[in-house]
């Protein structure tokens, strides 16, 4: 297996090609964004924890019956994934109010959820990533509607595994976003990361943040954070 051209530098992650064409490599980098890209930084070694954790959840999805990019960890930061086209969605589940959700409805940080919600946000820069709904999603044919219903599946799906993950080392999943994409014979797969970067983590205890609303509101200690998670999931 060699590793080829690089295809794609994303803000968080480099992606190349490979000698096999259904495999391409991730490498995770340092660099922190937020607020499409308005607020820059790096947090350090950001990119291990986020590749070892994101490698170690979707084997343990994979393991509960959600079919997964990840393939195997090449090293510290950088791991074979299948090749898929990205669908071009954000999928974010919440389980407590938090963040934009916060926000928009006028319900205080921190509020239990009746029951998990389902949104979306197109995946587009120029735009700054506009939430949509389902029926402008069919409407643009990002995705069918067959293939909506098998991304909710598998969003909601995540969702039930990683709260009994994060549960079993004392933190609460409150939110996250994940991205699925299309292989060849057009069935849809989990795909991108599931980090600190990509989800909020709440010790389950004193309810700090362990994830990237550290940097994003400026709140100090991000690196400790990203290790403390690391430290839990024993990565
Ligand atoms: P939000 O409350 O800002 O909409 O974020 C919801 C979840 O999605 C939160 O866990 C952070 C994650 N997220 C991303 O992974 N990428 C993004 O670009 C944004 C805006 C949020
Ligand atoms: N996607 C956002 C950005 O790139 C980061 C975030 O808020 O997670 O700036």
């Amino acid at each position: 297996m060699e590793i080829l051209e690089q295809l794609y530098e994303g803000k968080a992650k480099k992606v190349f090609k490979t000698s096999d064409p259904d495999l391409y490599m991730v490498r995770y980098k340092d660099d922190a964004t937020a607020f499409n890209g308005a607020k820059k930084g790096t947090i350090s070694e950001k990119g291990i924890v986020n590749n070892k954790m994101s490698n170690r959840l979707m084997q343990q999805l994979a393991e509960a019956g959600i079919p997964t990019h990840f393939v195997e960890q090449l090293s510290d930061r950088e791991t074979l994934v299948k090749r898929v086209k990205i669908v071009p969605l954000e999928v974010i589940v919440r389980n407590v109010a938090a963040g934009s959700f916060a926000q928009r409805f006028g319900v205080a940080e921190g509020t239990p959820l009746k029951q998990p919600t389902l949104e979306f946000c197109y995946k587009n820069d120029a735009l700054n990533d506009p939430m949509i709904n389902s029926y402008q999603i069919m409407a643009l044919e990002l995705a069918t509607e067959q293939e909506l219903t098998e991304i909710a599946k598998i969003a909601f799906a995540v969702n039930a595994e990683l709260q009994k993950i994060f549960a079993a080392v004392n933190i609460r999943l409150i939110d996250f976003k994940i991205e699925c994409g299309r292989l060849d014979d057009g069935s849809i797969i989990l795909a991108d990361e599931i980090s600190p970067d990509t989800c909020r983590l709440w010790d389950a205890t004193t309810n700090d943040k362990l994830d990237k609303d550290r940097f994003r509101r400026d709140l100090g200690g991000e690196v400790e954070a990203y290790q403390e998670v690391a430290r839990r999931l024993k990565l």
